[in-house]
């Protein structure tokens, strides 16, 4: 069970660990995309949460030139490797984030000092919800405050990116890192990915966020997402514009026969979802449940037909939930796809549907259990002194 950083225990640790008081903590949250999925790297627009769920660390600079890591998660397990020479991949998946952040600012001519940290984070992993985005914006906050480097929270979010991009091997946009730099609570972030240019959006108070993880472990997600970019961007070069962003439907027909059907799929898919996120943050501000039902639908459709990265299990569990809310929710998978999470929006009182149609539904289709978050959302990267 994760410690709440409140709660003493996570401060005793570090002091155990490092035989010193932590001088602060930071903490980034996770996220939820309420719609335009695969949108960001092709720079069009995306409609994202961040949620109360957050990865914490507290943080002690050294007097030498080391980073040394340890996790609540992998008790036992410690990542140590020094801010000074190449920045290589170490053995632990998990340090790895640490070690790509820290790639990253060295590359950016940053001078950095060495530091203790403690991680602990109640963002469900591998659910499509952002753990490792989470980890990379805690950890960015950290050195910028422990060195002084005056980043943006953009700034921030960029260098979480070129370390996914660039140490991790994932060609991830920018949405993940955004949100959980910048996102605030009790809004969505809509985000332009040309040209960064984001606003909260409040989420109306009678609507709810649950989210629905369906437990069906995530496989070669990094080829295929990989694979899914480069269809995209071959598709943009066929027809001649710079990204996906400025195709057209129009255009898009009348290249199609230079197209491979692959090609042709991913950016029908991206083209309409672009659409579909303009109309479905309007829509989120009039609190226009029929039309974000519509939207929302039709955006999982698209993921299931033309972007091919939904699942039977994350295609039976919105079929499942869109049958128990009928006219009265609005129902997509979430994030990367390959499995994860699905999002659904409700009134409060329609929670009780959603969880009931799991329980009696879900298990019995699929034979795994699926985990139900009533998800609050909250605010972007923290960084307090203790
Ligand atoms: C992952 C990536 C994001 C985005 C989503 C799909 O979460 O990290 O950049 O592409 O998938 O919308």
């Amino acid at each position: 069970m994760p410690v709440d950083f409140r709660n003493d225990q996570f401060n005793d640790k570090f002091e155990q660990l490092y035989k010193a008081p932590a001088q602060g903590i930071s903490s980034a949250p996770g996220r939820v995309n309420l719609i335009g999925e695969f949108t960001d790297y092709n720079n069009g627009f995306v409609l994202p949460c961040a949620l109360e769920f957050d990865t914490r660390i507290l943080f002690r600079k050294r007097d030498d030139n080391h980073v040394i890591v340890h996790s609540l998660h992998y008790p036992g397990e410690r990542d140590k490797f020094s801010v000074d020479g190449e920045i290589r991949q170490g053995d632990s998946q998990w340090g790895n984030y640490i070690r790509a952040v820290v790639y990253v600012l060295k590359r950016q001519g940053h001078l950095l000092c060495g530091v203790d940290l403690l991680i602990d984070s109640n963002v469900p992993q591998g659910s499509g919800l952002s753990s490792s985005a989470a980890l990379e914006i805690a950890v960015g906050g950290v050195f910028n405050h422990l060195c002084q480097l005056n980043l943006s929270g953009e700034m921030i979010a960029l260098l979480g990116q070129e370390a996914e991009n660039d140490f991790m091997n994932c060609q991830c946009g920018i949405m993940d890192q955004l949100v959980s730099a910048n996102g605030q609570k009790g809004h969505a972030l809509l985000i332009d990915c040309q040209s960064l240019i984001t606003e909260s959006v409040a989420i109306p108070e009678d609507l709810s966020i649950v989210i629905v993880n369906s437990n069906y472990p995530r496989k070669l997600v990094d080829s295929e997402y990989n694979q899914r970019r480069i269809d995209c961007e071959q598709a943009a070069e066929k027809m001649s514009v710079t990204s996906l962003r400025d195709a057209t439907i129009e255009k898009l027909h009348a290249t199609r026969s230079m197209m491979s059907i692959n090609e042709y799929k991913r950016a029908h898919h991206v083209i309409t979802e672009n659409i579909r996120v303009i109309k479905a943050t309007q829509a989120l501000k009039r609190n226009d449940m029929p039309t974000l039902r519509d939207l929302m639908t039709a955006s999982h459709q698209s993921l299931k037909d033309d972007f091919e990265v939904t699942v039977p299990e994350t295609d039976g569990l919105v079929e499942i939930c869109q049958t128990a809310l009928g006219k009265s929710g609005a129902v997509r998978m979430t994030g990367g796809g390959f499995g994860g999470a699905i999002v659904c929006l409700c009134r409060h009182s329609d929670i009780t549907k959603i969880k009931s149609a799991v329980e009696k539904h879900y298990f019995s289709r699929f034979n795994i259990q699926a985990t139900i978050y009533v998800s609050k959302t909250g605010d972007g990267l923290q960084v307090t002194v203790l």
